[in-house]
């Protein structure tokens, strides 16, 4: 059997036999035959809007990898700053690349004092930590105007260098700033995951000590979320980069577009959904409501996977180490029966919805003590990695400007009528 779809233009009797590559048809040979008739996707369930060689999903058997390599793997093995390395250069690190890439990202993790003053104290005390963090690395365009010179690639590597090593910073700040609580400066000597707990929770102590299993913990967090392929973020990313915009502007649009309850901002709603149910003996009524179409089950569903999402599996051990140092999250057991419940009904299980990786993130978060604001802050961290790993990839295929097309559905000519005449 051929390898090919053949599409036939019924008003002509023209027919066209185009190639499946790569599990996909390519548009520009459709275009040939039908060039004003598009395809209508909302939302792109069924179009490829890119190749890529970054991440690979198979959302039927709960398969992700970042450059080949499984998500099991380096959960267990490497640190985030390996992984970012991988995500950026295709290859993990050896042992001297490691050194040079984990001392470029210690060494730019400071940000200008006026980034701090004027932008970050700028903000109403209750800011939402994501709506200053989207604003704060837009701002931070304005510092690197140098930024600008995307088609030059050591000068991409530098904003690359700088936007993983600021973001933490940036979040922490925003944090410290909305307790009231002073500005924590990077510490060159620890660690990305040591270091961020130091800018977050630091009082007085001459050297903050982290705990080394939920540091441990909070490093395999940023593996897991480091990269997802093609989701709305990394595709607002792809679509403000193929504008030549800079990284740190596109950064800002992606950061906006992962700040929703749809997507990044779901582990918050987890846990605001979780606290809102109270006790077993309100789940049935909660479920009822999600069937309904009344509320969504925070934390279930996934555009991609349909059996299982592997982070989830994986955050669940993550879950019970970090619970063995700060003890149990009282909402586990609403989460672990709302779990069962919903896997155990035909609404959830006919339409294939599972625990996504933000069922139980939140909950570790929270016994981390991070307050529910910091938490789609903390996804956004380490997905900064990915972003900039679609964007380099994005410059360097050289691609046209993102520019989807429409079915217009509206009025057809009409002429003006005067305010008078309405
Ligand atoms: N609770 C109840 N019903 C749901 C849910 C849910 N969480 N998710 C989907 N459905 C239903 C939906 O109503 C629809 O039913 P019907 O066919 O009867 O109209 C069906 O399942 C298919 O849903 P969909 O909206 O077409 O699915 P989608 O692929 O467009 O949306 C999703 C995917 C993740 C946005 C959605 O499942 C959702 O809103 N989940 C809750 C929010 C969430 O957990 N987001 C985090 C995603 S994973 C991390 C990330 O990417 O940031």
């Amino acid at each position: 059997m051929a390898d090919s779809v053949t599409i036939t233009d019924n008003r002509t009797g023209e027919s066209l036999e185009i190639p499946i590559t790569a599990g996909g048809v390519d548009a520009g040979q459709w275009r040939s035959l039908l060039g004003n008739t598009w395809f209508y996707d909302e939302a792109f369930t069924t179009t490829a809007a890119t190749t890529s060689a970054i991440t690979y999903i198979d959302g039927e058997a709960g398969i992700l990898r970042y450059r080949g390599y499984p998500i099991e793997q380096l959960a267990e093995k490497a640190t985030y700053l390996e992984v970012a390395y991988l995500l950026i250069h295709g290859e993990l690190p050896d042992e001297v690349q490691s050194a040079t890439w984990n001392h470029e990202i210690t060494t730019h993790t400071f940000i200008h004092e006026n980034v701090r003053k004027r932008f970050l104290e700028g903000f109403h005390y209750d800011a939402h930590p994501m709506g200053i963090l989207v604003s704060a690395v837009a701002a931070l365009s304005t510092f690197y105007p140098d930024a600008k010179d995307v088609e030059d690639p050591d000068n991409r590597m530098l904003q690359i260098i700088r936007l993983i090593a600021k973001m933490p910073t940036l979040a922490a700040g925003a944090y410290r700033f909305s307790l009231g609580m002073p500005f924590v400066y990077p510490d060159n000597n620890l660690t990305f995951a040591e270091n961020f707990q130091s800018m977050m929770w630091k009082i007085a102590e001459p050297a903050y000590e982290p705990d080394p299993a939920l540091t441990r913990a909070l490093d395999v967090l940023f593996i897991l979320h480091a990269d997802h392929e093609q989701n709305c973020s990394t595709t607002a990313m792809r679509v403000v980069g193929s504008s030549l915009a800079d990284p740190y502007i596109s950064t800002a649009a992606a950061t906006g577009a992962l700040s929703g309850p749809r997507h990044g901002g779901a582990n918050e709603a987890v846990i605001r959904m979780l606290t809102e149910i109270g006790s077993y003996d309100n789940i049935d009524a909660f479920i009822r409501r999600a069937k309904a179409g009344e509320v969504r089950l925070q934390g279930f569903g996934h555009r991609v996977y349909k059996n299982f999402d592997p982070r989830a599996t994986l955050i669940k051990q993550v879950a019970e180490e970090v619970f063995s140092v700060t003890g149990k999250n009282p909402l586990l057991d609403i989460a672990l029966k709302l779990e069962e419940t919903a896997l155990s009904d035909s609404y959830f299980v006919d339409r294939k919805l599972y625990p996504n990786v933000d069922f139980y993130s939140g909950l570790i978060y929270q016994a981390m003590g991070f307050p529910l604001e910091m938490f789609p802050v903390l996804f956004a961290i380490p997905r900064t990695s990915g972003w900039l790993a679609h964007w380099l990839e994005l410059i360097e295929q050289d691609q046209r400007i993102a520019r989807p097309r429409q079915l217009y559905t509206g009025e057809d000519e009409r002429d003006y009528v005067p305010i008078s005449e309405r």
